[in-house]
């Protein structure tokens, strides 16, 4: 039987959790199949991709920095990938790279599933970022009909860009005037990498927040971030940013190996464990 191989493609791409994800679940699924790192740095990345559907891999996952560059070198993205201009999922199709974004699915997938109902009860939201993942919670966030989508950025400038790519249906301010908005908020997500292990902290005045709100972040390096750490202590329901990596993994195995795989417990507890091992060394 010929081996199914797929890869994760990024600069620098060590730390890179998506090997340990999909093995699991090829071996849950008894597939024989490889999922591989791919460090290819951004001067070779064009040739890359060109050569992608030659290299025998069926397919790849992209990430930080290159999901704009397999945007544009893709001959066909799904719906989300295009609003976005990124890619995180590749494959062969007749000898051609086709590209989708998986990264709205693991957002809402892990917000449904850690917190079943929230769409009901959140009207507003503040989403404090306006980087790469910001766009995609944004679109998340739109489609589920929140009624009022807060982008707080640090540089108001980019966060009207983001609103500006949604056609100004999000509500751009500087993160300087969040406090406002949180008092109003029902759901709060950190979207920027600050928090992540060796990056500074967000540094978020939780006090105006309703106990009922949702915070969830991003970051899943540490697991347990300062900014959910404070949100939990003073009884905010939370949410990690690892269902949101496990998430959007999905979609993308059941695209290159047929079997829609399921996001388990055992999943879960696999990844964090390697991710406290890290935290440790
Ligand atoms: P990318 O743009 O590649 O997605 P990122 O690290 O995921 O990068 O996201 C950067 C986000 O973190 C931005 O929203 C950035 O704010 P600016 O647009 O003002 O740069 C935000 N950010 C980074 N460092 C910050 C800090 N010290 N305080 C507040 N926001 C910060």
């Amino acid at each position: 039987m010929t081996e199914l191989r797929a890869c994760v493609i990024g600069h620098p791409i060590g730390h890179s959790r998506s090997p340990l994800i999909h093995k699991y679940w090829l071996a849950v699924h008894g597939i024989a199949g490889d999922y591989t790192r791919v460090d290819v740095p951004p001067k070779d990345i064009e040739r890359f991709f060109d050569e992608f559907p030659q290299s025998g891999y069926v397919g790849g996952n992209v990430t930080i920095p290159h999901k704009e560059i397999a945007f544009r070198k893709v001959v066909e993205a799904d719906p989300v990938a295009r609003v976005l201009g990124a890619v995180n999922t590749i494959w062969v199709k007749d000898g051609k790279l086709h590209g989708a974004s998986t990264d709205v699915h693991g957002f809402i997938a892990n917000l449904n599933r850690s917190q079943p109902g929230w769409d009901g009860r959140t009207k507003t939201a503040v989403m404090i970022g306006a980087g790469g993942a910001s766009r995609a919670i944004a679109y998340g966030l739109l489609e589920k009909k929140v009624q009022n989508v807060i982008v707080a950025n640090r540089t108001f400038e980019r966060a009207k860009e983001v609103s500006a790519h949604f056609d100004n249906r999000l509500v751009p301010v500087a993160l300087s005037n969040v406090a406002p908005h949180l008092r109003e908020a029902d759901l709060v997500i950190n979207a920027t990498s600050l928090g992540m292990t060796g990056q500074p902290p967000l540094n978020l005045d939780l006090s105006p927040l309703k106990k009922s709100a949702i915070v969830y972040d991003v970051v899943y390096a540490p697991l347990e971030t300062e900014l959910l750490k404070a949100a939990k202590a003073r009884g905010n329901p939370v949410v990690d940013g690892l269902g949101m990596l496990l998430h959007q993994a999905a979609p993308a195995f059941e695209r290159w190996f047929g079997v829609r795989p399921e996001v388990t417990p055992e999943l879960r507890a696999l990844v964090a464990a390697d991710l406290a091992r890290e935290a440790k060394r």
